[in-house]
């Protein structure tokens, strides 16, 4: 399946970083040589994804500042004959970025309705800017290669990925069904629950930031109940749809990493700093 459009859902307060996120976007924070959002775009334009939302909320303008093109310094680096700060400035000339602002931050499923009228594609791709994949193909690929042994034309496709027991009230889990014939990784969903505790969780498959859905899931979320902190989630519009909606799951291979919470930022900077 060809996926052309990526949600990038960036608009969250980062409060985890406080007080640093006053004055930077989480997703600007350093890693290597880029900040962690050039991961993520990145990793859309590995798979052959070039036109990318970005949902910010007031204030996150220099993640668009670092992705858009600037006539003028380009100009100036020209004057200068710094002909390889040239080709630095044009890495992102292929991509086609567009944004939408998020007024109030009620939640991811909230954030990706507002990118509503950029979907123009019968599925799009959805990446959470805290999740990095290191030492493997990217997650969106290995869905976007997953999503070829798939039968049904509509579908939603989840990234997962098998985490400790006593981690799942942490995350979405998916009760799982069979294995699609084919490939070992890659089962129908029969649930979905929100951070269950332990003991109930029916399995130890966890989302992680990676997904790919349909239009109609995008279409559901004004209908989707908050949740009790007033978050519009979009593993809520899946549960709802599961009933007519196939749902897969993916549990994708390499190690993923939130840098969305301090230790996992310095857990990304050693292992990627080892890397480099
Ligand atoms: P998180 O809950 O992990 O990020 O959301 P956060 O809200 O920025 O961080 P904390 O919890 O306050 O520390 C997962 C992803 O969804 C986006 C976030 O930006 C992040 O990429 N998000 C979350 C939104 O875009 N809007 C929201 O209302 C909530």
């Amino acid at each position: 399946m060809k996926i052309s459009q990526a949600i990038l859902p960036v608009a969250g307060l980062g409060t985890r970083f406080l007080p640093w996120t006053k004055a930077i976007p989480k997703e600007m924070l350093p890693l290597s040589n880029r900040p962690i959002i050039a991961y993520v775009v990145d990793e859309c334009l590995e798979a052959g994804i070039t036109d990318i939302c970005f949902v910010i909320s007031h204030g996150k303008e220099a993640i668009l500042r670092y992705f858009e093109e600037d006539p003028a310094l380009a100009k100036e680096m020209k004057r200068r004959g710094k002909e390889k700060l040239l080709t630095v400035l044009k890495t992102y000339e292929k991509a086609h970025f567009e944004t939408a602002y998020q007024e109030q931050m009620l939640g991811d499923g909230h954030a990706i309705l507002q990118a509503g009228t950029f979907v123009k594609s019968d599925m799009v791709a959805v990446l959470f800017g805290d999740d990095l994949f290191v030492g493997d193909k990217p997650g969106i690929v290995q869905l976007i290669e997953a999503s070829h042994f798939i039968p049904e034309k509509e579908f939603a496709l989840i990234a997962v990925e098998n985490i400790p027991r006593e981690k799942t009230n942490r995350y979405g889990i998916i009760e799982i069904e069979n294995e699609v014939h084919g490939h070992p990784r890659l089962r129908k969903v029969k649930g979905l629950v929100e951070k269950p505790e332990p003991v109930k969780a029916p399995s130890t498959l966890g989302i992680v930031g990676r997904y790919l859905i349909p239009r109609s899931v995008i279409a559901s979320l004004p209908d989707v109940q908050a949740g009790k902190d007033g978050e519009i989630r979009l593993i809520d519009a899946l549960i709802a749809k599961l009933k007519t909606l196939p749902v897969y799951a993916l549990e994708c291979s390499g190690s993923r990493i939130d840098t969305g919470t301090p230790e996992g930022y310095a857990e990304a900077v050693r292992l990627l700093g080892m890397m480099s």
